[in-house]
């Protein structure tokens, strides 16, 4: 493993960054419900509540030069030399740095003249506020006498409008200060009842709220005035950039250390004793934190119910493998990143600004498929509120803003993929949980005030929908687009100031999308499946008939002679086909049409995954589709605009990757499944090439193609997540819940002799032990649960608290 920057170190489950310089900001995600902070290597990045464009505390200006500039920022000034312990923004350098991103936590320590910092930021389990415990340390061996001063950039107005709105948010900013606590407060009247506070658990020397007194109009944030000057200036904002600093001066003798906390806080007062004066913030619970966390062990107590949480979390599935990057990404990583992406869908990263996009309805209910094993009570309320944004007819907002709940008008709909993931995601958390009475949870339609139909009701419309809106070949039609955003068969735009997504009418027109049909038998299957568990032999029968239908369609229409089409645009000509110059063959159909069962039976299948590994998987990954598009074609849409290898236009996306991985599975070659899983997985990759961070799957690898092979970009906020740990547990290692058992299936490589896993289902663990005598891929020869042999290989739902012994033989 390349360690140029880092390394992991998978007891602590941490990754360790060695220099602060990475190729790209390495970020981590403090926070776990409603509170979040985006913390990278240099502690840049934003803290917000629930909402990144609503709600966002603290200020961040994205495509920085530097990149990653603005944060939470501590300066100290030893004699003639000002450095930060995280680096930047000033990046004097340091005698010794080192980050540690953990789950829920990044701790950073360096060292420079003798003084030794330790700085741990996260957020407490259940709490509004970010803790940042600081510790100072004098390994001089002489006295030092040195100034701490921190600093953050308030922005507690919406996140759009403090980038664009200035004539209305240069005069609404206001403060308060009391002791070390610094209040930030913007329309604190009848329309917003909440503040932000940055105290400090220690007594301070002087504060600073005003940026234009602590840094200086013509200075930056790498020489801020005050902090030259070596003193704050007591300042008090009024309207323009609210900040909050504060200045610290350490008298530390000779191996002397001192502790404190900074705590960043977003506190909801209610409407109820808003005020403590006509105009003065009610302090009170501001007040509470900082006392909180101010008690000697405190912090180091939340720290410790941070951990249990995510102990208790990961326990849920843990598996020993013989391959090491799979155990951590497993383990570790990658639930860590499934977590983050169900949180956050793919709003809130170092690529996503927090003000364009809120939850996708397409992506949310994917981002479920790898959390719901983890926290289903969560799961259940993401699957309503999900379902509450489609719409009476099937059709669904593509968007909706996680603080309202409403679907984004601006966005619209008309994705003809969007309904049925709702299907995916229901199935799965019902076979995860047993808890069927989920379909029968009222949920209204957005579109019909007052609706009060079951959430089976829109499983139900989603199918009909699919089965309605379809085109001349009897194809589903594609709308807008499908899961590839960027397919876009109706929008002929030639107009660079719209939207590719948005544009066009969908309304008569006949393209039509085979990825569609192939998830469609993905999905009606899915559902029959359920109704056999609901016993419910009709509901089965009218849903497998439809399968038939489908399925019939795709090989009569969709069949190209060596794989599976992509689409028909809007004239009727084939998408994905060996008789079209470029574009000739795409992943995402091969993958759902063999996934839902297509070509199983006919060879078809097999056929079209050689011809996946002949024209498109590479070293780095399987390339979307090849040959690139060389020029624009406005009947394709967005795809066409990229250039050759980059993105949907023959780019190693890395989400539909794990569709085929899944795929290998069921035709039985694990082989190739564990060979194309390491492809896209993070810590195998080069790192100066890939420059995304090593510990989660990124969106996207630059394709063959691209000037920039092997390059990643989009890290963190992808459906590679969810789908990859479905690919990883379920397909590789096939570890699958199901209606009534624990299903194993594994597909591993030929030479691997077995593994081992324990997973948690239903509230008993399963202790898993497979075995490989024989050298082969799949197929369960013998089944052992708690000593008796089973035919067969689901194993039967163990009562909860239950400790079952599993041993399975390969065939
Ligand atoms: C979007 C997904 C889409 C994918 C492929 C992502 O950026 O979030 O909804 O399926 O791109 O185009």
């Amino acid at each position: 493993m390349n360690q140029t920057f880092g390394h992991f170190e998978d007891s602590s489950r941490e990754y360790v960054i060695t220099r602060p310089d990475t190729p790209l900001p390495w970020l981590n995600y403090l926070g776990q419900d409603d509170f979040f902070g985006l913390c990278t290597n240099c502690a840049g990045g934003y803290t917000f509540w629930r909402d990144a464009k609503l709600r966002r505390l603290t200020r961040y200006r994205y495509n920085n030069i530097p990149m990653d500039l603005g944060g939470r920022y501590l300066y100290l000034r030893d004699g003639d030399t000002l450095w930060n312990p995280m680096w930047k923004p000033c990046r004097t350098s340091l005698d010794r740095y080192e980050c540690r991103h953990g789950l829920g936590y990044t701790r950073i320590t360096s060292e420079k003249n003798g003084l030794a910092v330790e700085v741990l930021f996260f957020i407490p389990p259940g709490e509004t506020a970010e803790v940042w415990q600081v510790t100072v340390r004098n390994q001089s061996g002489g006295a030092k006498s040195v100034q701490l001063f921190s600093f953050v950039e308030f922005c507690l107005f919406e996140a759009l409008n403090d980038m664009t709105n200035y004539q209305r948010t240069y005069s609404i900013g206001e403060v308060e200060v009391e002791g070390s606590a610094i209040y930030h407060k913007t329309e604190f009247r009848e329309r917003r009842n909440h503040y932000a506070m940055f105290a400090c658990t220690r007594k301070v020397d002087g504060f600073d709220t005003s940026r234009d007194a602590f840094v200086g109009v013509h200075n930056g944030l790498h020489d801020p005035k005050a902090v030259l000057a070596g003193a704050c200036t007591n300042s008090l904002a009024h309207g323009w950039n609210p900040v909050g600093a504060h200045q610290l001066n350490l008298n530390l003798e000779a191996g002397a250390e001192e502790s404190f906390a900074f705590v960043l806080a977003y506190v909801d007062q209610g409407t109820d004793e808003k005020f403590e004066a006509p105009g003065i913030l009610n302090k009170n619970r501001g007040r509470a934190l900082v006392k909180k966390y101010a008690a000697p062990g405190a912090v180091t107590c939340a720290l410790e119910k941070l951990r249990t949480f995510w102990d208790g979390l990961l326990g849920a599935l843990s598996v020993q493998t013989p391959e090491p990057n799979l155990n951590r990404m497993v383990n570790t990583w990658n639930q860590y990143q499934c977590m983050t992406t169900f949180n956050l869908s793919r709003s809130a990263s170092l690529f996503e600004t927090g003000i364009g996009r809120g939850m996708g309805f397409r992506d949310s209910n994917q981002d479920l498929l790898g959390f719901v094993h983890m926290i289903p009570s969560r799961a259940r309320q993401r699957i309503l509120d999900i379902a509450g944004t489609q719409l009476c007819d099937g059709a669904c907002y593509h968007q909706y803003q996680p603080l309202t709940k409403k679907g984004n008008a601006e966005i619209g709909g008309d994705f003809y993929d969007d309904h049925l993931w709702l299907i995916l995601s229901t199935c799965a958390y019902i076979k995860e949980t047993g808890d069927q009475s989920i379909l029968e949870a009222v949920v209204g339609y957005a579109d019909t005030p007052g609706s009060k139909e079951t959430l089976l009701h829109h499983l139900e419309t989603s199918i009909a929908y699919t089965l309605q809106k379809r085109g001349p070949h009897g194809l589903p039609l594609i709308g807008h687009a499908d899961w590839n955003d960027c397919l876009n068969l109706n929008c002929f735009s030639t107009e660079p100031n719209e939207s590719f997504q948005t544009a066009g009418d969908v309304d008569g027109s006949s393209a039509e999308s085979v990825m569609i049909a192939g998830l469609f038998l993905y999905a009606a299957r899915e559902l029959s499946a359920l109704y056999q568990a609901m016993n419910r032999p009709a509901d089965c029968a009218r849903l497998d008939a439809a399968y038939a239908e489908m399925l019939v369609t795709i090989e009569e229409q969709a069949w190209d002679g060596q794989w599976y089409r992509r689409a028909y645009d809007a004239a009727g000509n084939p998408i994905g086909s060996a008789e079209c110059e470029e574009g000739q063959i795409f992943i995402e159909s091969q993958a759902w049409c063999v996934l839902g069962g297509a070509g199983v039976e006919n060879g078809r299948a097999a056929k079209a995954f050689e011809s996946v590994h002949q024209h498109l998987f590479t070293p780095d990954g399987i390339i979307l589709q090849q040959p690139p598009y060389a020029t624009y074609h406005k009947e394709l849409g967005e795809v066409s605009s990229y250039p050759p290898g980059y993105k949907e236009n023959a780019g190693i996306f890395c989400h539909n990757n794990t569709w085929i991985h899944l795929g290998w599975c069921l035709l039985g070659d694990g082989d190739r499944a564990l060979e194309y899983y390491l492809s896209i997985c993070p810590p195998a990759k080069p790192v100066e090439t890939y420059r995304c961070e090593p510990y989660v799957y990124a969106q996207m690898i630059a394709g063959r193609d691209a000037a920039t092979p092997g390059e990643a970009k989009n890290s963190w906020l992808t459906g590679t997540a969810a789908w990859t740990l479905v690919a990883a547990t379920q397909g590789i290692l096939g570890i699958c819940p199901g209606h009534d058992g624990l299903v194993i299936d594994p597909c591993i490589p030929r030479d691997w002799p077995g593994f081992t896993a324990t997973r948690k289902f239903r509230g008993a663990t399963y202790e898993i032990t497979i075995s490989n005598p024989r050298k082969h891929s799949k197929g369960i020869q013998s089944l052992v649960v708690d000593g008796k042999p089973i035919s067969g290989n689901r194993i039967p739902i163990a009562p909860e608290g239950s400790t079952v012994r599993v041993t399975a033989e390969i065939q």
